[in-house]
């Protein structure tokens, strides 16, 4: 019999990667104004993510999450927002196109803020510092006082996030996701380059099939999916004090909902069975995903699955695997085997970053294009041959041109990284290498999907 959950019973757990406020007061003082604030989503949109995500574990639907590994405070800007809203509708419409499935998209937007770090101390010159852990905990500069954990953050994050979700909502529903607008999602940049000009004659295709269905009487008039789309929140519930604040009991159904976000995952370094993050998961209804890494073992899996779906409810519950491209052959087929053994409902996404970070020689944090691709396809190739379902992928993404990883068709070198390399974390792809990615994917899920369809019509016959 499982104890007794409470929005607060995390506080019992021991839970790693959390700051140590000095200020108590101040804290209290900053959990009680978040605690009267208004909910940045409902539970109601948190739901129908849950039920989109339950075609994706069935193998009707394709998850696209992807944002910043980090949001900023100095990066606060209607721009940048719209950049990476806009790459992952291009990305989705090439997935869409190619898999002729429908995309659940997910941003790591609006509440991405805290990070943990795998050292609490960072060190340079000879100075000992606390690390950055993201602006909703402390500040970047490496300067002790900017690096004391600091309460009122939350309240910027929080209000952050209000205003960029208040944008997104507005681009989702407002009449720039209408699909008619295709073309006009080519960015500057990328548009002049072979994945630009790959995007225009999708585009096209697009538009094509737009006046003949037109022709057909299928209009936005009457198809409103053309005209708008969904887009949903997600990001690391690693600051607890941040979402215990922001968990309400739903009106509705009298459950409780983490309403910082439609969707919470766990990270690789704080998904301990017996820890304060799978504690606090537990309770909540939202979607939850659970990054598995190569130190995830089958049956503490399971176990880990027991805790937060024990219903195996479908949709519940996402597995973001990020092994790494020399890790994933020898370590993700002993878990799909386990699962799927075990009879449990899952999405199972790909997250080919954070495997494959490495330190270039120029000293900088990046990711080598070709580890990334080399991830994404031997997780569909295994998955191919356990029979099991690619469900999604989880990119670290920007649709500025920036110059954090390595290769792709721009082919980025070592030595370029320093020319626009503005994470305050780890390395994002590009709007470009973003695009080259989803080419590649929609002729994975082609080829998936053919290879079932060829499946089913034997099964058929059979
Ligand atoms: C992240 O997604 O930014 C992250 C820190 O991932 P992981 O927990 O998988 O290392
Ligand atoms: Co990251």
């Amino acid at each position: 019999m499982a104890e007794r959950w409470t929005p607060e019973s995390w506080r019992t757990k021991p839970a790693r990667q959390m700051p140590a406020y000095p200020d108590a007061v101040k804290l209290a003082d900053a959990e009680a104004q978040l605690s009267a604030f208004p909910p940045l989503v409902f539970a109601g949109e948190a739901r129908s993510l849950k039920a989109h995500l339950a075609k994706v574990a069935a193998g009707e639907a394709f998850l696209l999450q992807g944002g910043d590994c980090a949001e900023a405070f100095n990066e606060f800007r209607a721009d940048k927002i719209r950049d990476t809203f806009r790459v992952l509708l291009q990305m989705a419409v090439v997935l869409t196109f190619g898999s002729s499935m429908p995309v659940v998209k997910v941003g790591r937007m609006a509440g991405q803020f805290a990070k943990p770090r795998s050292s609490d101390m960072e060190t340079i010159g000879g100075v000992d510092l606390p690390s950055y852990r993201g602006d909703i905990i402390n500040g970047f500069e490496f300067e002790a006082e900017s690096r004391v954990p600091d309460p009122e953050r939350m309240i910027r994050a929080y209000n952050q996030s209000a205003s960029t979700l208040n944008l997104l909502r507005a681009f989702a529903q407002g009449g720039y996701a209408d699909l008619h607008k295709v073309h006009q999602w080519n960015l500057g940049f990328v548009g002049r380059t072979p994945e630009g000009e790959r995007y225009e004659a999708f585009a096209n295709r697009i538009d094509e099939a737009l006046q003949f269905m037109a022709a057909c009487g299928v209009t936005a008039g009457t198809t409103p999916s053309i005209r708008e789309t969904d887009f949903y929140t997600s990001h690391e519930a690693l600051l607890l004090p941040y979402e215990q604040a922001l968990t309400r009991i739903d009106s509705t159904s009298g459950d409780w909902y983490d309403v910082s976000s439609h969707m919470l995952w766990i990270g690789d370094r704080t998904r301990q069975l017996d820890g304060a993050h799978v504690e606090f998961l537990r309770g909540v209804k939202n979607p939850v995903g659970l990054k598995c890494g190569p130190t995830s073992d089958p049956d503490e899996l399971i176990r880990l699955i027991d805790v937060l779906n024990p219903e195996d409810e479908a949709g519940r519950l996402t597995l973001i695997v990020r092994m790494g491209a020399d890790k994933v052959e020898g370590h993700l087929p002993a878990l799909l085997r386990r699962v799927k053994a075990e009879g449990r409902t899952v999405v199972w996404s790909c997250d080919p970053m954070h495997g494959n970070t490495v330190k270039s020689s120029s000293g900088y944090k990046t990711r080598r294009f070709d580890a990334i691709l080399s991830e994404v396809r031997q997780f569909f190739e295994i998955h191919q041959a356990e029979d099991t379902h690619p469900g999604g992928v989880h990119f670290e993404l920007t649709g500025q041109d920036v110059t954090e990883c390595t290769g792709g068709a721009q082919a980025i070198t070592d030595n370029a990284l320093s020319l626009r390399y503005h994470t305050a974390c780890d390395p994002r792809l590009n709007a470009h290498q973003a695009l080259e990615l989803a080419f590649l994917l929609a002729e994975k899920l082609k080829e998936e999907r053919a290879d079932r369809d060829k499946a089913r019509r034997i099964a058929a016959a059979e």
